[in-house]
């Protein structure tokens, strides 16, 4: 046979390993809203730029029926290619071949691509459309699984590593996502639980269905293990792609350089926010008005939304966004912004991305069910995470900075390198009605108008501590500046820290409070 004879071969073989799971299936892939596993890659990467290895792998299962059946790829496509010119691994799991189930060949080839990954230090991207362990080949799917999640955990901090959730993601499947940076889901496609419908209504009786149980808003919206929501696949393709730029390939680089940018001229930053402290605004609206080109990436835009957290660039660097909303609970710390904010900025630190803190909270939320819900716990994480991080911090206290909240929220205290306060900033143990109410209790109880006096002891409060001079004159913030000054120095602030270095002291590992 002479080299073209085989490679004619070659390509015939290259393409009926290509086909997938056949028509059949690929027409109710289709019929379901969904792409097929090659055109997501294709749709994901850079033109011509993907690299396939294993297609030719076959299962070895025996059982069942198993050793009747030819499954192209066994289930899953794995390669390397580029997105706007960076590296990346990639595996996408093919729904089309035996539901995208895993089994032990299909394993081998999503470590082999994570081992990979590793190897190059560039970020891997899961693409999981799945029924689970497959079936049939027992504890070897099981097998597989653990040897995934054992690589996830290896990899963290290393290199980012994201999950896109295009299909079901059943039992076990869900872990490897949950372990990885960032979870992309897409409305009516994704689905992720632990026991499905099926499970819940034999063993509790209850009728749900997949969507309500674990569907793309609900682990957007309510559990929090989604970071980003799209309609489409498309638009959840372009949201990858833009979270690439923003990040290094991995923890020994910094995420590339872009031409700085001025931000718009429509968000101006001394309109943003109201002079009463007790009026909301948006504070994306701020991170706008100091961003290069005012383009704010946020992550969990739909869950706890009271903190707003997000990559943005100054002067053409990326940069981590962890700021209080006012817009939403008057911008309180809780259970679950302090899970979204601390796990930010472990990532931030762990990739070597600056973090900026804009602060305006009046404290933790207070509360049984938060107190029950431990909030004391998940405070923590917040703390830790601040404390930890060796990146260079820049906060920003725009309005009111209370209790805890201001010591959390990036302080001095927490090793923050920079400490700026706008004028209109309240640093106090709590808001001055609170403490007014509680310091001078005895004053205005027996005073003859007691609202009076209620009044008269908060204004003194007030003229006392709620601005930014005490904390000031102790050093605690570096400098009171205008709102306008506010790009500048964060710039400023930024591009003398290249160089920061921070030591934490020698450890195999701290012990947040998971
Ligand atoms: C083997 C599977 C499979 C599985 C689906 N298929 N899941 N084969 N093992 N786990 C096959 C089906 O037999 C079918 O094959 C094809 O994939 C498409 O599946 P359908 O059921 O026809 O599709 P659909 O109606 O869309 O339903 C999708 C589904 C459902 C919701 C995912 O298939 C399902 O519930 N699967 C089981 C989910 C599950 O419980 N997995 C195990 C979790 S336990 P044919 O040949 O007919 O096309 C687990 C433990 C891991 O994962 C623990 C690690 C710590």
């Amino acid at each position: 046979m002479s080299l073209k004879s085989k490679t004619i071969e070659l390509l015939k073989r290259r393409e009926q390993a290509q086909s997938g799971g056949g028509e059949k299936a690929i027409e109710k892939q289709n019929a379901m809203g969904k792409m097929t596993a090659r055109e997501r890659v294709l749709a994901l990467l850079d033109k011509d730029s993907f690299n396939e290895y294993d297609l030719f792998v076959e299962h070895e299962a025996r059982d069942f029926d198993m050793n009747t059946k030819v499954l192209h790829g066994d289930g899953v496509i794995i390669g390397t290619g580029t997105i706007y010119g960076s590296p990346v691994c990639l595996f996408a799991q093919d729904f089309t071949v035996a539901g995208g189930s895993l089994g032990l060949s299909h394993a081998r080839k999503i470590t082999k691509i994570m081992d990979h990954a590793l190897k190059l230090r560039i970020p891997l991207i899961g693409i999981n459309d799945s029924g689970g362990a497959r079936i049939q080949e027992g504890v070897n799917s099981l097998a597989g699984y653990g040897d995934i999640f054992f690589r996830n955990t290896l990899a963290s901090g290393v290199i980012p590593q994201i999950s896109v959730i295009l299909g079901p993601c059943a039992g076990g499947a869900v872990y490897s996502p949950a372990l990885t940076d960032f979870v992309f889901v897409v409305d009516n496609i994704s689905k992720m639980f632990i026991t499905g419908p099926e499970v819940i209504k034999t063993v509790l009786g209850e009728e749900i269905s997949m969507e309500d149980l674990g569907g793309a808003r609900v682990h957007a919206e309510i559990t929090g293990n989604a970071h980003f929501f799209a309609t489409t696949e498309q638009e959840c393709f372009e949201q990858i792609k833009k979270l690439v730029t923003f990040i290094p390939w991995n923890n020994s680089r910094k995420a590339l350089s872009f031409k700085p940018k001025e931000p718009k001229k429509e968000f101006n930053i001394e309109s943003v926010v109201p002079g009463d402290p007790k009026q909301p605004y948006d504070v994306r609206n701020v991170i706008r008005a100091v961003a290069d080109d005012s383009d704010f990436f946020e992550i969990y835009e739909l869950w706890a939304q009271n903190i707003v957290i997000g990559f943005a660039r100054m002067n053409g660097e990326t940069v981590g966004f962890v700021c209080n909303q006012p817009m939403y609970l008057a911008g309180v710390l809780d259970v679950d912004s302090s899970d979204k904010a601390a796990r930010f900025i472990r990532f931030c630190d762990a990739f070597n991305i600056p973090i900026i803190t804009l602060v305006d909270l009046p404290g933790y939320l207070p509360g049984v069910d938060q107190e029950h819900a431990g909030v004391i716990r998940h405070g923590a994480k917040l703390l830790y995470a601040y404390s930890e991080a060796s990146v260079p911090k820049v906060t920003v206290i725009l309005r009111k900075a209370y209790g805890g909240g201001y010591i959390a929220m990036g302080s001095r205290h927490l090793r923050a390198d920079f400490v700026f306060a706008w004028p209109s900033a309240e640093i106090a143990v709590m808001g001055p009605e609170g403490a007014a109410n509680i310091i001078f209790k005895k004053e205005i109880s027996e005073a003859e108008d007691p609202e009076k006096m209620r009044k008269l002891k908060v204004k003194e409060y007030k003229d006392r501590f709620a601005n930014p001079y005490v904390a000031a004159a102790k050093g605690y913030i570096d400098t009171v500046i205008e709102p306008k000054e506010t790009r500048r120095l964060l710039v400023h602030a930024i591009s003398v820290s290249k160089d920061k270095t921070n030591t934490n002291p020698q450890k195999k590992h701290g012990i947040p409070p998971f």
